[in-house]
């Protein structure tokens, strides 16, 4: 998502009932009956001058601002999709996650198709493997519009359904086209224990296949979020958003210094033609491996 953030408004139940989008710069969240002067503001749009368009959201009228506002969807349910192996021991899961939905902008493909697919694919060949613990798979709804779905599925676990969870690793962005090996760096003290072993997994998985890694911040961008904030270890990786990629980067991974590591970030060109094949299968593989490392023993991380 852009922001990281759920508005205020976008989190209560029920509570959404109009989204406007922000022509290709984002999205904002608000409520016929209570728009947000927070993120109206947040876009540039003075108080003042968002006035009109609010008055006629109040109203019940499709806003014409064009410039400013896309679209306004009303009344929308999205579902989580959840799947768990029969097998592997039921009171200690390793739980992934890639969220389903897109921005309205663009099909979504490498945000986040790609991590929708290769979670699928993980699961397909995970059919002819036993497991020793459990594996849970999740496909999130509403990430685009503030981690809905990620959020709303942590904070309904009771605290035992909690506690099953023992790591969340989060797969957003696996194939962007000027890739970098992007590891969220989830050595903030304010971390659960656990994080921090499975960005050591991430390093040294690209580390043994000759590939460069950066560390990037672990600030609450995607569905890992609401994880970590109910303390459960988590982390992921990405292959980069609208970052520009540098010098450096350019020369580790190869790509175009000076342009962002995804060109079609949230946007219509987010197709097939958006990926990198190349990074998306290697990312598949650490994707893979992360599962089976957990999937075969918790041995050696912290309760
Ligand atoms: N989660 C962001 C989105 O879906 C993209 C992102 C991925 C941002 C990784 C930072 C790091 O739009
Ligand atoms: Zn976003
Ligand atoms: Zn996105
Ligand atoms: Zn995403």
């Amino acid at each position: 998502c852009t922001f990281g953030q759920k508005s205020a408004l976008a989190g209560k139940a029920g509570a959404v009932a109009a989204v406007i989008y922000n022509n290709g710069q984002g999205s904002l969240s608000g409520t016929l009956g209570e728009p947000s002067p927070d993120h109206v503001a947040t876009f540039g749009l003075s108080r003042e001058d968002s006035e009109p368009y609010i008055e006629e959201l109040r109203a019940g009228k499709t806003v014409a601002a064009k410039a400013y506002i896309d679209s306004i969807v009303e009344n929308i349910k999205t579902v989580n999709i959840v799947a768990q192996t029969n097998g592997g021991d039921a009171e200690n899961c390793v739980m992934l996650g890639a969220h389903s939905d897109s921005v309205a902008e663009g099909p979504g493909i490498n945000d986040d198709g790609s991590g929708s697919l290769t979670l699928l694919e993980v699961a397909t060949q995970l059919t002819k493997y036993s497991v020793n613990n459990c594996v849970r798979f999740g496909w999130w709804a509403g990430e685009e519009e503030g981690l809905l779905g990620s959020d709303y599925y942590v904070a309904m676990l009771s605290t035992e359904e909690n506690g099953k969870i023992r790591l969340f690793m989060d797969y957003d962005m696996l194939a962007s086209p000027n890739y970098a090996n992007q590891v969220y760096d989830a050595t903030n003290e304010a971390n659960p224990t656990g994080s921090q072993e499975l960005r050591d997994l991430y390093i040294d998985f690209y580390q043994s296949n000759d590939q460069n890694y950066t560390l990037i911040p672990f600030d609450g961008r995607s569905d890992y979020d609401a994880f970590i904030k109910h303390g459960i270890p988590g982390g992921g990786i990405a292959a980069g958003a609208e970052g520009v990629k540098t010098k450096e980067e350019a020369e580790m991974f190869g790509g175009k210094a000076g342009e962002w590591f995804d060109p079609c970030y949230h946007q219509l060109c987010d197709t097939v033609d958006n990926l990198n094949l190349a990074a998306w299968e290697l990312n598949s593989k650490l994707v893979a491996h992360s599962v089976a490392t957990f999937a075969r023993s918790f041995d050696g991380f912290p309760e």
